[in-house]
């Protein structure tokens, strides 16, 4: 038996002001993005916005539903409205934030596993690593690659 570990960098932020303008212009999108989010159900908005490779910007929002599985993440609205739009430029990071309660929330919200397989696609898809810039507003975490927020990931290679 061997035992193997896998290393996850992330970096930590305690102020925007820590980080660089794009990073924080980045982040000012997705907190806008948030207050246009379809949560009736959950009253918890989350709001993103995507850079891509060509430095357009592209936002999104989570979209609920009455049949509360038909509903979708904001990330994932996010990165496949990116993708139909620019389907031939890369995502080189992504801003995620949230807000319920009339206040935008403290401690960063990591993306869901079906969110995080979403991106890790279009990662490997366009060969480019995305940055993932997890916002709250007293922290702020930085992770330099999908892979490394899902080790182990299933992707195209497998299917061969
Ligand atoms: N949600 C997102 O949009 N992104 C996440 O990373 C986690 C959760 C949404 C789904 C649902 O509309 C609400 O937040 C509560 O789970």
């Amino acid at each position: 038996m061997k035992r193997n570990e896998i290393l996850t960098v992330v970096y930590e932020y305690d102020s925007v002001s820590e980080m660089t303008k794009e990073e924080a212009y980045l982040i000012e999108k997705a907190k806008e993005a948030a207050m246009s989010a379809y949560a009736p159900y959950s009253k918890f908005q989350v709001g993103v916005s995507v850079l891509l490779a060509n430095n357009k910007i592209v936002n999104g929002n989570n979209q609920e539903n009455a049949a509360y599985p038909s509903g979708i993440c904001a990330e994932r609205v996010a990165v496949y409205y990116a993708n139909s739009k620019y389907p031939d430029v890369a995502v080189k990071a992504i801003a995620i934030c949230a807000y319920t309660n009339g206040a935008f929330i403290k401690f960063p919200i990591p993306p869901c596993g079906s969110c995080r397989q979403s991106l890790l696609e279009t990662e490997t898809r366009f060969n480019s690593p995305i940055k993932i810039i997890l916002a709250g507003a007293e922290k702020i975490l930085v992770v330099n690659s999908m892979k490394d927020l899902l080790p182990l990931h299933f992707n195209s290679d497998h299917l061969l």
